[in-house]
Order: C-alpha cells, then sequence, then structure tokens
C-alpha cells in the first residue's frame, strides 16, 4: 500500500487519505465573510484511497466524502462526512478488493470478479459533483444512480433512481433549465444498438427524453453544454466497443481508445424539436469541461477547457500523483466557432494561462453571452495551483496564489441584491485551498470583482484535492 506521509510539504498531501468525520461549529475565521452568504458550500472529494488490502490504482476512484463550510452571519462552521454508499461498503468489508470502479479493476486474486453484462456493476461511489432536484440533494458521478444526501446534516438518504432507464452512462454535469424547473443531462444507452439520450427531469420522478440518436461506438463524454435552443454534445475521439465495456473484462476507462482520426465530434440537438439541427468535425483534442455556450449572430459558440489528448487520464494515476511523478497535462481555455447553417469550425484560444475545473456566473449566464470564467490554472506547478479570473472577451485574467497553497475548484457566488446590469461579478469567489506547509485547509472567500482575499477560514485538517462543489444557499 502507498500511504503518503502526513509530513510532505507540497501538493501530495492533497492525494493523502482523510478519514476522520467531523464537525467544528465555528472555524477560526480571519477578515470579513459577508454576511449575505448563508446555507454552505458543500464539496465531495476522492476522501480514502487506501484500505487494508490495497489501494485504488486512480485518483478518481477514491471514497467519496462531503465537506461543508457552513454560514451563519459571518461565521463559518465545518463538517465532514463520507457517502454512506454501497461501493464504500464493500469496499470496507474487501478490504479495498472488490472496488470496481472508474480506472481501478476489482482484485481478482483477492476477490472472484462478479461477471457483468450490459449493465454492469454501476458504481455509487458518487464523488464527482453535487446538485440539486426539485427538494433533493443528490451527490453524481457518471453511473445513472445518484446518491441523496442532506446538505445540514451531510447524510446519506439512499438512492436516486430516476435517471436510471436513461442509460448506463451519464455526465455529473446537469444543466439547469430553470424556466421548466428541469435538470437537463446526457446518457449513453449500451446494448445491440447503443444511443446518446438526452433527457430532463423535473424531480425524482418526473423526466423525459429530448433527444437521442444511435451511435455504434460511443464517445467518453464528462460534460456537455446547453444554450436556449440547443443541447450540444462534444464528442471526445475517445471511444468504446459495448461489447468491450460488457465482457473485456476490465475496468472501465481502460476500455475507451484514442482515435484522433475521428477529430472532435460536436451536435446541436434542438431542445424545441429534439431533432439534430447540424454536426460539425473540430481537430481532435480532449475535453472533460464546457465552460459556456451561446449563440452570436450565426454561430453557436462553445468555450471549453481543452486537453491535448486523453493521456490526461493516465495521468490521474494515484501512483504516480502521490510520488510527484505524474505532472498532469495542462488544459487551454479553447473557444469554438460553428456556423449554425453550415460551414468550418473555428477554434481559438481564449488566453494565454492553463485553465481546468471553469465555473462562471451560472445563474445568469449560462446559454448566453458573458465575460468572466473561473478556473484554476497549474502555470508549470506539479498540479492545478492557482486560480483565474479570466475575462473571454479579450483574454486577460487575473491570478490568485500563494506559497504552498494549492487551490480547489473557484466556485462563484453571486451578492443577495447584486442582480445589475454590471453585476456579473458582483459577488465572491470561494476555493477550499490546501496550505500545504500547514498540513491542512482553507476556505478562502475572494471578492469576485478586485480578485483580492476578503476572509478565510481554517479547516481542522487537510482535505483531499476533489472535483466540484455547489453553494446552496440557506432556504
Ligand atoms: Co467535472
Amino acid at each position: 500500500m502507498s500511504i503518503v506521509s502526513g509530513t510532505r510539504t507540497d501538493q501530495r498531501l492533497g492525494f493523502a487519505d482523510q478519514t476522520e468525520e467531523v464537525r467544528v461549529a465555528a472555524l477560526a475565521v480571519s477578515g470579513e465573510v459577508p454576511a449575505w452568504l448563508t446555507g454552505g458550500l458543500v464539496r465531495v472529494t476522492p476522501a480514502q484511497m487506501d484500505f487494508e488490502r490495497r489501494s485504488v490504482t486512480h485518483w478518481f476512484d477514491g471514497m467519496a466524502m462531503l465537506n461543508r463550510f457552513g454560514f451563519d452571519g459571518g461565521a463559518v462552521s465545518y463538517a465532514s462526512r463520507f457517502l454512506d454508499t454501497d461501493a464504500r461498503r464493500a469496499a470496507l468489508a474487501s478490504g479495498g478488493a472488490a472496488i470496481n470502479g472508474f480506472a481501478t479493476d476489482p482484485c481478482r486474486t483477492l476477490f472472484q470478479r462478479v461477471q457483468s453484462t450490459f449493465r454492469p456493476d454501476l458504481t455509487d461511489n458518487a464523488n464527482v459533483n453535487l446538485t440539486r432536484l426539485g427538494d433533493e440533494y443528490l451527490a453524481m458521478t457518471e453511473t445513472p444512480i445518484p446518491v441523496r444526501f442532506d446538505p445540514e446534516t451531510l447524510e446519506t438518504l439512499g438512492h436516486d433512481q430516476g435517471a436510471a432507464a436513461f442509460g448506463q452512462l451519464t455526465t455529473a454535469h446537469p444543466h439547469h433549465d430553470p424556466e421548466r424547473g428541469e435538470l437537463v443531462n446526457f446518457a449513453a444507452h449500451l446494448g445491440r444498438k447503443s444511443e446518446y439520450r438526452v433527457y430532463a427531469r423535473r424531480s425524482s420522478t418526473e423526466s423525459r427524453t429530448l433527444a437521442t440518436m444511435p451511435v455504434r461506438e460511443p464517445a467518453y463524454m464528462h460534460s456537455f453544454a446547453l444554450t436556449p435552443r440547443f443541447a450540444v454534445l462534444l464528442e471526445n475521439p475517445f471511444t468504446v466497443n459495448p461489447l468491450r465495456l460488457a465482457f473485456g473484462g476490465r475496468s472501465f476507462i481502460h476500455n475507451y481508445r484514442w482515435k484522433p482520426e475521428l477529430g472532435v465530434r460536436i451536435h446541436a440537438f434542438s431542445r424545441a424539436t429534439g431533432a439534430l439541427h447540424r454536426s460539425w468535425t473540430a481537430d481532435p483534442f480532449f475535453v472533460f469541461h464546457t465552460i459556456n455556450a451561446f449563440e452570436d449572430g450565426g454561430d453557436l459558440v462553445v468555450d471549453l477547457c481543452a486537453h491535448a489528448d486523453a493521456s490526461i487520464i493516465d495521468l490521474l494515476n494515484l501512483d504516480g500523483l502521490r510520488a510527484g511523478t505524474n505532472a498532469p497535462q495542462e488544459a487551454q481555455p479553447l473557444r469554438l466557432t460553428l456556423p449554425l447553417a453550415g460551414g468550418a469550425v473555428g477554434s481559438r484560444r481564449l488566453a494565454d494561462v492553463d485553465l481546468e475545473l471553469p465555473r462562471i456566473d451560472y445563474r445568469r449566464r449560462n446559454g448566453r453571452d458573458y465575460r468572466y470564467a473561473y478556473g484554476v490554472s497549474s502555470g508549470g506547478s506539479p498540479f492545478l495551483k492557482s486560480l483565474v479570473k479570466l475575462d473571454v472577451t479579450d483574454g486577460t485574467h487575473v491570478v490568485w496564489d500563494e506559497p504552498n497553497a494549492w487551490a480547489g475548484e473557484p466556485v462563484f457566488v453571486p451578492r443577495v441584491g447584486g442582480d445589475g446590469p454590471d453585476g456579473e461579478d458582483d459577488g465572491v469567489v470561494l476555493s477550499v485551498v490546501l496550505d500545504a506547509a500547514a498540513g491542512r485547509s482553507f476556505l478562502l472567500v475572494l471578492d469576485a470583482q478586485t480578485f483580492q482575499e476578503i476572509a478565510r477560514a481554517e479547516a481542522p485538517h487537510h482535505i483531499p484535492f476533489g472535483f466540484h462543489g455547489q453553494y446552496f444557499s440557506a432556504a
């Protein structure tokens, strides 16, 4: 087993287990946390990688833990709790042998592999992202069985099965349609006739299909884009033969093949009719995260974080991250311009800075022309480190960085009452930052306009690096 020593003072501490579940009523706060912040910032991270008999092999397979920074009149509380999932129970009971994850195989020598079919044993280790569906709060991974949780106590409340009919694979990045009160997502249904399905859900029991498209070899897609008129799928040239997934006997992602000759195929579906409006092909890249998309005259514009290829996945193997030998490849913010009447795809880099884990003023700007994106940049460091505020209209950007600090995804929260015409960056940016020298993490609060620190709250321990989180206001 590769346990990381607690004395590491660099980014590697972010990949060390944190199995302590704690509740702290009031954290030490410096600066002033705005009193209009209510509720909490809840994040989900892989927090347990090591088990009695072995460790997971990939960072994406660590067991999900929820972390919550709660806000109350400027005070900040903290709580952490594991999701009580079937995946974690099986991992604990088998000493890790039974883990069947994104890139970690069940260990055949320790554990008899269960024969999987077109409905493989779908993991419920929902360590990627969180969302709200009606009155329910969901933790998600890329299987259609999100885990319900209480946003105050972080208690696990069971599975949400309402999307399971759409396919075996989905994304942990659903879009919100505030007008219809729906969550929109896409799924891949795998079978003798595989297809993509764009679907919408109003509650755990009400859902509908928006669009479908047959596909022979589905692409790995971690997110997609949504505008008022279109749902936009971006097919990475990283595809799978569904039979291989069913019978290949390898962990999920190792069944996919990089095929740059395919380019990135982009499909815009009409949300009104479900019809495929048009498809385009862009030069090959690999994308986890779209940033935003909108219509501009006769063009559909899609901004995203582009990796050169899918090697980023293997670079996130846990051993290499813990040894500090895998410096993940940097993603570039890219703008694609797609002529709605047909024609060649335009492509240009948005700025001279690398960017991942992008966020925007989602509620007011998603699907619309916008100015600001926030993200994390490595800037040549061995992992994501600095926070970036990017003006996508001219490529200028502001950076927040500190020695020994390794920042996580920046979550923009609009200021209550800040809905004026110039309001796009009127609010705060929240990020959980690892202070490697101190051996613990803190919640950083930046003024989103100046990108200067206005407050921080010290967590009692290190919080492992993770992917995504959400601000859920009180009531
Ligand atoms: Co993601």
